[in-house]
């Protein structure tokens, strides 16, 4: 029988207020690592189009790249739930996302999708989930969309802010949303929807009241070219390895310690 740990599971961890980590992966090696460390929930994100593959962003993903590294996560996973994303314009309307979905779910090995999503993408989140796709709606920062956003700006400030992000994770959990991850938004926000949501709610700079925490693994371990995120922490540094890292990141997930309000915005 799996050892695989099931959406029903995330779901008692968040009823049990037990925090449950989550850390992206996109190749084989790094998904052993990953898992041996005790990390709940993986995730293959298009960030792979800036941390693997070296554009300057995540559009030019494709599905056919997500499905390559799904498996290549897949197979090297034996505890955590996988979680993929649908690139920049596989999930344009109902069909194609369903037909995306099918294919990293299918030929990929995931457990569930993520979709980039506000209440506009509602329908999308329901065509999903009508078919029996587990999905996750991301919101807040939405990678794909930065050209719309005009850069990676910090999205829910002010109260105004706050309640379009509550009204987006409602309408989002209403038309079936199993999971929501938050990006880039003040903790006060992201505690507003924490205090509403019914689904586990994953955090990315948002603050430490979310159920979960997610970082990107590149950024984590301290090796992503550039400026890494203010909202990221180096755990190399002090661990030396990159079990210990991961680890440590762990840890410091399910103790609360990390992140710290340095990590968030206000
Ligand atoms: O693609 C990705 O890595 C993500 C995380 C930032 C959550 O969506």
């Amino acid at each position: 029988m799996s050892k695989r740990l099931s959406l029903t599971r995330l779901r008692r961890m968040k009823a049990d207020g037990e925090p449950i980590v989550a850390l992206t992966a996109y190749d084989y090696s790094f998904a052993r690592a990953v898992d041996a460390a005790g990390i709940d929930l993986v995730l293959v994100g298009d960030s792979l189009g800036m941390v693997v593959q070296g554009h300057a962003g995540t559009m030019p993903v494709t599905v056919a790249e997500m499905a390559y590294h799904t498996r290549c996560v897949a197979r090297g996973l034996s505890r955590a739930y996988l979680m993929v994303d649908l690139p920049f314009l596989s999930d344009y309307d109902e069909r194609s996302a369903l037909e995306s979905a099918a294919v990293l779910i299918k030929e990929g090995g995931a457990d569930m999708v993520k979709v980039e999503a506000t209440a506009e993408q509602a329908p999308i989140v329901a065509a999903l989930s009508r078919a029996g796709v587990p999905v996750c709606a991301h919101f807040g920062l939405r990678p794909q969309r930065v050209g719309q956003l005009g850069g990676y700006r910090v999205q829910g400030r002010g109260d105004d802010g706050a309640a379009q992000l509550c009204e987006d994770a409602r309408a989002l959990e209403a038309a079936g949303a199993d999971m929501l991850l938050v990006e880039c938004v003040s903790a006060k926000a992201a505690r507003a929807v924490q205090a509403q949501c019914q689904t586990p709610l994953i955090g990315i700079g948002a603050g430490s009241d979310c159920d979960g925490q997610i970082l990107v693994l590149q950024d984590m371990l301290g090796i992503t070219p550039g400026q890494p995120p203010s909202f990221s922490h180096d755990f190399m540094a002090d661990a030396g390895t990159i079990p210990g890292a991961l680890s440590a990141y762990a840890e410091a997930v399910r103790a609360r310690r990390f992140p710290g309000p340095e990590h968030g915005f206000d």
